[in-house]
């Protein structure tokens, strides 16, 4: 048995066997949605190889159970590469994901903005990304099933449906580039010019290593950031771990509505 089937077991022995069908990953100050999550909740200590998460803001426990009526698997927790220098962290609870039965998977973080009209609160969707930091969770994988295609990594339909959703809640949800610098030092006001000119609408240290995982295991994926600061060089505000996490909550209600209508709304 591999480790990511008897991982599955084990959460199917506290969580009950129906199936999964999504995957959520929430970012940094964006954990409520957990606490709404009708199941249990386990410890990432508890499942012997998932990554510790220790970034402040985070709440590394897995909730297993129903949200608007969707059977969900909520990773409150996220391990970056910064924290470790391994881009694939996250490689084994996205096996786990997909041993419990899910086929999609929807990643959240906060990003730093570089569109003067998208200010902190706001939230966007990501239409693509740039792989700024060089870096792969892929490396290493011997098979030929590591050449993963990324055109329309962010799934269409996965983002019609999460546009309808926040068009449903009188939300706005912006559609942009999302690009992927390691961290965990934030970014200089010139690489943020340089990622700018390079088509970048959006800044993070997350979420495209979990993409190419994703689309690795055959996970259909979407992904939307919650915007916290300007990038650096764009306004005059400090730019903070403490800030992004004061400022998620601007964005964090509106994400959750945008995600419970997504759901309540699948057929
Ligand atoms: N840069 C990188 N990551 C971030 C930022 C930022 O400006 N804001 C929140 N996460």
């Amino acid at each position: 048995m591999s480790r990511s089937a008897d991982l599955a077991r084990l959460i199917r022995e506290r969580a009950g066997a129906e199936p999964v069908s999504h995957g959520l990953i929430l970012g940094s100050g964006l954990g409520h949605l957990a606490a709404g999550v009708e199941g249990v909740a386990i410890d990432y200590a508890d499942l012997p190889g998932f990554p510790h998460a220790g970034v402040s803001g985070h709440n590394p426990k897995l909730a297993v159970g129903t949200l608007e009526g969707v059977r969900v698997a909520v990773f409150g927790g996220r391990a970056h590469y910064y924290e470790s220098g391994q881009a694939d962290a996250m490689r084994l609870p996205l096996e786990v994901l997909k041993a419990l039965g899910a086929d999609r998977l929807i990643v959240t973080n906060a990003a730093g903005s570089l569109r003067p009209g998208m200010p902190p609160g706001s939230l966007m969707m990501l239409g693509d990304h740039i792989n700024f930091s060089g870096l792969n969770p892929l490396i290493g994988e011997a098979s030929d099933a590591r050449f993963v295609p990324m055109t329309q990594a962010h799934d269409p339909a996965m983002r019609t449906r999460l546009r309808t959703a926040a068009e449903a809640e009188g939300v706005d949800l912006a559609e942009g580039v999302y690009a992927w610098y390691s961290g965990p030092s934030f970014e200089t006001p010139a690489e943020i010019r340089a990622i700018r000119t390079l088509g970048a609408d959006a800044v993070g240290m997350s979420t495209v290593a979990e993409v190419i995982l994703a689309r690795f295991l055959g996970l259909k994926v979407a992904a939307i950031s919650v915007i916290t600061n300007m990038a650096a060089g764009m306004s005059d505000e400090k730019i903070s771990h403490e800030h992004t996490r004061a400022m998620a909550p601007l964005g964090a209600g509106k994400l959750e509505r945008v995600l419970r209508r997504y759901l309540r709304d699948l057929d």
